[in-house]
């Protein structure tokens, strides 16, 4: 599988190295930021996407940039026909229109706030637990998240998602809290806060709470790795490739998430 990297930061470099590892090739990287001319694997490096033209052939496009810049550079490669997984986080208020030009250009993008697979299972098991709990309202729901300070987004993507895996599966909670809370949460909020310090590559944590006991489930990320691991599993996903170092084969068409992926993984 030929792979453009968009983005090189501590996601992009990691996914350049498991690619490689992987026997892929990566055809080009854009940053406007970096000075290097080539990487370390000899791929060209761009300063724009206008700059590097089809991204020298590639098959699919890995983007994990900034919430300031990651809708620029989806349109631009929707518009190019180049399929695209993204991981750049903080831009999920937009993906209706997107989703909508994904659809009129017939193009293929595959997003997910986190591409982990321990927390794609995270989320189906604090879903279960959420569904379990929900017939008894002694036990209040709740939880916190904690990422390294220089995250620009908050809550994360990832704490977006997992409220509402947690919300569609109970009938007592419709609302997530987000801010501070001056006030007591009403039975039918979830709060859920966010915290920024030091260098954590991030930990959630859902909290079922009664006046006997607590429920705690948490996913510790203890290295970026299995975010890059992901992504790559999703880039041979969306265009068909039947593994690592194969070839792209039939690009699967539309906006799809991890779930998607999960789904043909765990054949549930
Ligand atoms: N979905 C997931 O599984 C997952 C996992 C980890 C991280 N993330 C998200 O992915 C994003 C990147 O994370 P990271 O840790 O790799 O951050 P990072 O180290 O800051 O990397 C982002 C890179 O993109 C560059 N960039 C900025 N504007 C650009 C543009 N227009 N075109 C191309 N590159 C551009 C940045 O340059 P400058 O540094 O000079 O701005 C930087 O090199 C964040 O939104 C983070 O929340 C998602």
């Amino acid at each position: 599988m030929h792979i453009a990297i968009i983005g090189y930061g501590k996601m992009g470099r990691l996914i350049e190295a498991q690619a490689l590892s992987r026997n892929h090739r990566i055809t080009g990287v854009v940053d406007p930021f970096i000075k290097e001319t080539q990487t370390p694997g000899g791929a060209p490096v761009f300063k724009t996407l206008g700059d590097g033209g089809n991204l020298g052939g590639a098959d699919v496009a890995i983007e994990f940039t900034r919430p300031d810049t990651v809708v620029e550079n989806i349109t631009a490669l929707v518009e190019r026909h180049i399929p695209l997984v993204v991981g750049t986080t903080g831009w999920t208020d937009q993906l209706d229109e997107l989703t909508q030009l994904v659809e009129r250009a017939e193009a293929s993008l595959l997003w997910a706030s986190n591409f982990s697979l321990g927390v794609n299972l995270f989320y189906r098991i604090a879903a279960f637990a959420a569904h379990l709990v929900d017939p008894f309202p002694e036990y209040d729901v709740g939880g916190w998240e904690a990422h390294h300070h220089k995250k620009v987004d908050s809550p994360s993507g990832t704490a977006k998602t997992l409220i509402e895996w947690i919300l569609s599966s109970m009938e007592r909670k419709k609302t997530p809290v987000w801010e501070t809370l001056h006030r007591s949460p009403a039975p039918e909020e979830i709060h859920y806060s966010s915290l920024r310090v030091g260098s954590m590559p991030g930990i959630h944590t859902v909290l079922f709470d009664s006046p006997a006991d607590t429920l705690e489930i948490t996913h510790t990320a203890r290295s970026r790795e299995g975010f890059a691991s992901g992504a790559l599993v999703a880039a041979e996903w969306l265009v068909g490739c039947p593994g690592p170092g194969g070839p792209a084969g039939t690009v699967q068409q539309g906006v799809f998430t991890m779930d998607y992926v999960l789904k043909d993984l765990l054949g549930v």
